[in-house]
């Protein structure tokens, strides 16, 4: 891979400093194009020529519309691409596929299970690697809930996220991002359902975990949640109930400072994970976090092909 190619498998891939750099930039650009038909693309084009092609082996609504028109905004095209229709879906190995694109497209995103997948891709093609979700993590949301705190008026050194519910990909970018960044991140999830062991030890310098919901909201600058069932998990009862006292309610989030925003990445389940009063709610930052996924994209998609930092 040429040298100013880059890979965002995790936000450690690009640390602190890029992250600021992403950010700011996400915030001019968003800010230059703000009367502008959203399929315009910025004047710069940036990405003139590059194409993206993203794969996916499970659904997306956010991270294929985002990147899809982040790239059309930057000024490139994309080839979208669900991996049972190709021949990944047939076994065909992802070393195999990574070198085919490397030889016909210019970057790559992927969604996948295994995070595994991720790092064979970025190891045997020769083009950028973007992860788009994988069990593991999810950093390119994390990305779009960086930019809407700070866009709700927080600097992130010192704030308080707290998360309720289950420990999954998405906490882990967030868990991964308080390292980086200096916010502290407590979680509250029930036995048997925290966070991976391995990543915490690795990325938590400011994690921590506890049971009691009240306590992880208890002064939080932001209160975040997800599905409690993530895709490719089984819909079991068991789990769900263990959930249940997680749930984020409006008696919950009062807890929190009285400026504390919510956040979800969504898809949401109204009445699981969060009432709809709190999601549909004065402190829900939802659509604002949502729309900031096109322009957080836009930034890691600069830098990924070396045109950022
Ligand atoms: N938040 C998120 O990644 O949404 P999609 O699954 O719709 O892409
Ligand atoms: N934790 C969820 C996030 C979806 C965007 C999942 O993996 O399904």
């Amino acid at each position: 891979m040429s040298v100013q190619h880059r890979h965002f498998l995790n936000l450690s891939d690009a640390g602190g400093d890029a992250i600021a750099l992403m950010l700011n930039d996400a915030l001019s650009r968003k800010a230059a194009r703000q009367h502008m038909p959203k399929g315009m693309p910025d004047p710069d084009e940036p990405l003139h020529g590059r194409t993206l092609a993203m794969v996916f082996e499970k659904n997306s609504t956010r991270t294929r519309v985002s990147f899809d028109m982040a790239m059309r905004q930057l000024g490139g095209t994309t080839m979208v691409m669900d991996a049972g229709s190709m021949q990944l879906g047939r076994g065909e190995p992802i070393s195999d596929t990574a070198q085919v694109l490397s030889r016909m497209v210019d970057g790559v995103m992927l969604r996948t299970d295994d995070h595994g997948k991720v790092v064979s891709m970025a190891e045997t093609g020769t083009i950028p690697v973007i992860n788009g979700l994988t069990d593991l993590s999810h950093p390119c949301q994390i990305m779009a809930d960086l930019l809407t705190v700070i866009e709700h008026g927080k600097a992130l050194p010192g704030l308080k996220w707290a998360w309720l519910g289950d420990g999954n990909n998405v906490l882990h970018s967030i868990i991964e991002a308080g390292s980086l960044l200096g916010f502290s991140v407590q979680a509250a999830c029930p036995k048997g359902y925290e966070p991976d062991a391995d990543f915490v030890a690795q990325h938590g310098a400011n994690f921590s975990l506890t049971r009691d919901p009240v306590e992880a909201v208890t002064n939080a600058d932001i209160v975040v949640t997800d599905t409690w069932i993530s895709m490719g998990q089984s819909h079991a009862e068991e789990k769900l109930a263990a959930m249940m006292p997680y749930q984020v309610t409006a008696g919950l989030m009062a807890q929190a400072k009285p400026d504390a925003i919510f956040l979800h990445c969504l898809p949401a389940h109204r009445d699981e994970e969060v009432t709809s009063e709190v999601i549909d709610g004065p402190q829900s930052v939802i659509w604002d976090e949502a729309e900031n996924r096109l322009h957080a994209q836009k930034s890691i998609l600069l830098w990924c092909f070396g045109l950022l930092g």
